[in-house]
């Protein structure tokens, strides 16, 4: 390791930063977090920097570099200068030892600035030692992403719950558990889910209960947390940490391995999903492993595909649980319709088209699902359907059965956001021909009524495909049948 990190305290110490550029103006912005006293030497400044210094948070001189501005410096900042400049400067500094960063000039350089998650008092920082900002970038979202937004809140409460703790908790195991409770459990959860510390009542109940040594009753909580439709990247903010903090992960087999990695490499992980040739759990079997997870003290985190209140048995799960006792917390994660449609660029919803956007499914516990057909049918109708594939045909035949006009565009996203996504266009008239000659599986969501706005189609190239030709985005690579532009479809 060349350079050392260390937090230096530079509160009302001085800070020279020489330049009044964007650059300078990006250290000021980082240094204005700290209670340090910045003077700014340049002729001119950003109009940002020149309102610091109307409202006195800087000071600014508005002349050349002189040697004497080193005087009394605990830091020196080089930005925007000529490269003869910045060299005299940053030897100037080092000759007084006064560290000195110039911007972009790694070799004139005696500190470097790392990237900062701010969290205060929470802080950490990022450093590659120059090699890789975009790596130090990119870990630096990674860990923002994993922290909650209000850590540095819960830190400074901490800070004014320490007489009492020591007070009132022995030291040792007993007062480091409270602690784990603390940033890790219950008060934790407690503290977050309050909009102020003052007057918070389960926050207050929290705390009585480990503090009284109640708190030694380590009560397992479940998460029910959604995992997006597939694509790692969908995963919430929320559904990241959930996963991190998890002791056991209950998830269904549709949760692919890139989504578990964000998971602790020593969580336990139950897989309750449904696969061919194996004997899957039931929703009774499923709400007992999670019962008996939480009973044992554990977090656990009940990881399911799109939302886990869109046909995803959460009222279930989250009743049972309850019924327990246990804490449940629901984290929304993106639906499928959602998720599907953004992938293939189709609005859900198109002024002077559609006001409303129906989501229903296409399967029951008992077989295909039942619905108000003729009102489904209806002229200005959209609807996304959720386990459909299987059903197309009696979808299909309810709905010319209750009037819809038989060439009502339909679009087919297949493993949507997935590397082997596909979607297929056709109109309701072909639904069921369609899906067995693309050989579609699922999981699916079929679209009926919507189209792509007109901008994106093309003349699709004269397919042998079933049914008609269907103009499609270019962006879209396999799709599917119908003659004419879907803007003109007539119902
Ligand atoms: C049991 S439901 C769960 C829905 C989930 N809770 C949600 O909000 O998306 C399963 C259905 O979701 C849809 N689905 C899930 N993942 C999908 C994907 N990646 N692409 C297309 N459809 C998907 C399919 O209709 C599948 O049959």
């Amino acid at each position: 390791m060349k350079h050392f990190p260390i937090f230096l305290d530079l509160e009302h110490q001085k800070t020279l930063v020489v330049g009044g550029g964007e650059a300078a103006a990006q250290k000021v912005r980082l240094m204005l977090k700290t209670a340090v006293a910045i003077v700014v030497i340049s002729e001119r400044v950003t109009p940002e920097l020149a309102e610091f210094a109307r409202i006195g948070r800087i000071a600014w001189v508005a002349r050349k570099f002189q040697e004497s501005d080193l005087d009394g410096s605990r830091l020196v900042f080089v930005a925007g200068q000529s490269g003869q400049l910045s060299e005299h400067i940053s030897q100037l500094a080092q000759t007084r030892n006064i560290p000195v960063n110039v911007v972009d000039q790694a070799a004139l350089c005696s500190f470097l600035m790392p990237a900062i998650v701010d969290r205060d008092p929470v802080t950490i920082a990022i450093g590659t030692e120059g090699t890789a900002p975009v790596l130090a970038r990119r870990l630096k979202s990674t860990i923002e992403g994993l922290l909650p937004p209000r850590l540095g809140e819960l830190a400074r409460f901490a800070q004014e719950l320490r007489p009492r703790v020591a007070r009132e908790i022995p030291e040792g195991v007993a007062r480091r558990s409270f602690w784990d409770a603390f940033f890790f459990g219950k008060i934790r959860d407690a503290f977050f889910s309050e909009n102020t510390v003052n007057g918070s009542a389960g926050l207050s109940r929290a705390i009585d209960a480990e503090i009284s040594g109640h708190g030694t009753d380590r009560g397992g909580s479940v998460a029910l947390v959604g995992a997006g439709p597939g694509d790692p990247e969908l995963l919430t903010l929320k559904a990241q940490r959930k996963l991190q903090e998890a002791d056991v992960i209950v998830h269904d087999r549709l949760i692919g391995p890139a989504i578990l990695d964000y998971a602790r490499r020593d969580a336990e992980r139950i897989d309750v999903g449904k696969a061919p040739g194996r004997l899957s759990p039931s929703q009774h079997d499923i709400n007992r492993i999670l019962i008996d997870q939480a009973v044992l003290g554990k977090t656990v985190v009940r990881l399911k595909g799109g939302d886990p209140y869109i046909f995803g048995r959460g009222a279930e799960e989250q009743a049972a649980l309850e019924e327990h006792g246990i804490t449940v917390e629901i984290v929304p994660g993106i639906t499928s319709a959602a998720a599907c449609a953004a992938s293939v660029k189709l609005p859900l919803t198109t002024r002077g088209r559609n006001r409303s956007l129906t989501i229903l499914t296409g399967t029951t516990q008992n077989g295909a699902a039942d619905h108000d057909w003729q009102a489904l049918a209806a002229p200005g109708q959209a609807f996304a359907i959720y386990m459909g594939v299987a059903n197309a045909c009696h979808l299909q035949q309810e709905l010319l059965t209750a009037g819809i006009a038989p060439r009502t565009p339909v679009v087919i996203v297949e493993n949507g956001t997935l590397p082997n996504e596909r979607c297929v266009s056709t109109r309701i008239q072909h639904l069921k021909r369609t899906i067995r000659a693309e050989r579609i599986k699922g999981p699916a969501i079929i679209y009926v009524g919507l189209s792509w706005p007109s901008a994106h189609q093309v003349s699709a190239p004269d397919t042998q495909s079933i049914g008609e030709i269907i103009p499609f985005p270019t962006s879209i690579q396999q799709t599917y049948a119908t003659d004419g532009p879907l803007k003109e479809f007539a119902r």
